[in-house]
């Protein structure tokens, strides 16, 4: 089946499936099987010094000859990270990187990024933006962004304590943004992605359940653990929705679909197939699966 979105008209992908950013966990070989699987592979930038940003697009350029994408995080002021005391003229330097090697398709998040935007449209690339509140959603739309990645508070990383959850967001970002939508959120299986485009979406953003996969630098043990969560426990159902503006310290619910650490390629095959065996299911025969 060809899946066919308005992001998917964008991005240049077979599938309408966008890669998480994910501070400190970085590695070009993941980002290019995710490309090299149909998505968009995505390079945190923010993972490294100048110098290594552009050698790592090199890299992921030996590695895939599909698409990928650039991710720039904006940390918010007053909350502490790896990068808290990056200025302005200094993540812009990541994007005249980036733009130098041919990259044209940029997302930025976690906090208000325009200044980001505004180069990255004079450069003629492509900018997505991603944020929890339908506000900051609607700010960046009027900044220009092309699409937004709108976090329901089901997702793992960074948190808003006034965020909704995926299934609001995106009913709601549907009705009043005009860009094109991707869904972040607990998504890790063919039912979670169907229901996202449903509900509106143009991709999804795979964030907790690649990170389990074969390719993905988190540590073998931590996967192992993170295979075993309970998402019914309430230590973690605390730890993951009692939150103030910080980080969560557990994977996103999107955990429970994954029962054993499996290459990437196949997790995205396995819920590919799947999304059209549900589609064929309602009936729905069409070779080709066309959303707006
Ligand atoms: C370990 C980890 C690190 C993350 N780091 C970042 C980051 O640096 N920047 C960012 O925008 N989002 C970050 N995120 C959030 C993801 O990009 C994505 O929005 C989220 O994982 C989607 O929800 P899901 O985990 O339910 O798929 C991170 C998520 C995880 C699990």
């Amino acid at each position: 089946m060809i899946w066919r979105t308005k992001i998917t008209e964008l991005t240049k992908t077979k599938y309408p499936l966008i890669m998480a950013a994910f501070a400190r966990l970085s590695s070009v070989e993941f980002a290019a099987a995710f490309s090299n699987s149909g998505g968009l592979g995505m390079i945190t930038a923010m993972n490294y010094d100048l110098q290594e940003f552009k050698s790592k697009i090199i890299k992921m350029q030996t590695l895939s000859d599909k698409p990928f994408g650039i991710n720039i995080t904006v940390v918010p002021p007053g909350v502490s990270g790896i990068h808290d005391k990056i200025s302005q003229e200094d993540y812009l330097k990541y994007v005249e990187i980036a733009i130098e090697q041919g990259i044209n398709i940029f997302t930025t998040s976690a906090f208000q990024a325009n200044f980001i935007g505004k180069r990255i449209q004079e450069a003629g690339c492509h900018w997505f933006h991603k944020c929890a509140l339908i506000r900051h959603a609607l700010s960046a739309e009027k900044a220009g962004a092309e699409a937004i990645t709108i976090i329901g508070m089901e997702a793992a990383g960074f948190k808003n304590p006034y965020q909704h959850t995926t299934l609001m967001n995106l009913t709601f970002a549907k009705k009043l943004l005009k860009i094109p939508i991707i869904a972040a959120g607990g998504i890790g299986e063919a039912r979670g992605f169907i229901g996202a485009l449903a509900m509106g979406a143009d991709a999804v953003c795979l964030g907790t359940a690649i990170l389990s996969t074969e390719e993905s630098p988190l540590n073998l043990l931590i996967k192992e653990q993170w295979l075993h969560t309970d998402i019914l426990n309430e230590e973690y159902h605390k730890a993951l929705y009692h939150f103030s503006l910080k980080g969560t310290r557990v994977p996103s619910p999107a955990i429970a679909f994954q029962k054993e650490i499996i290459p990437l390629k196949k997790f995205i095959e396995n819920m590919m197939d799947e999304a059209e065996l549900i589609v064929k299911s309602w009936k729905i025969d069409e070779q080709e699966f066309r959303f707006s």
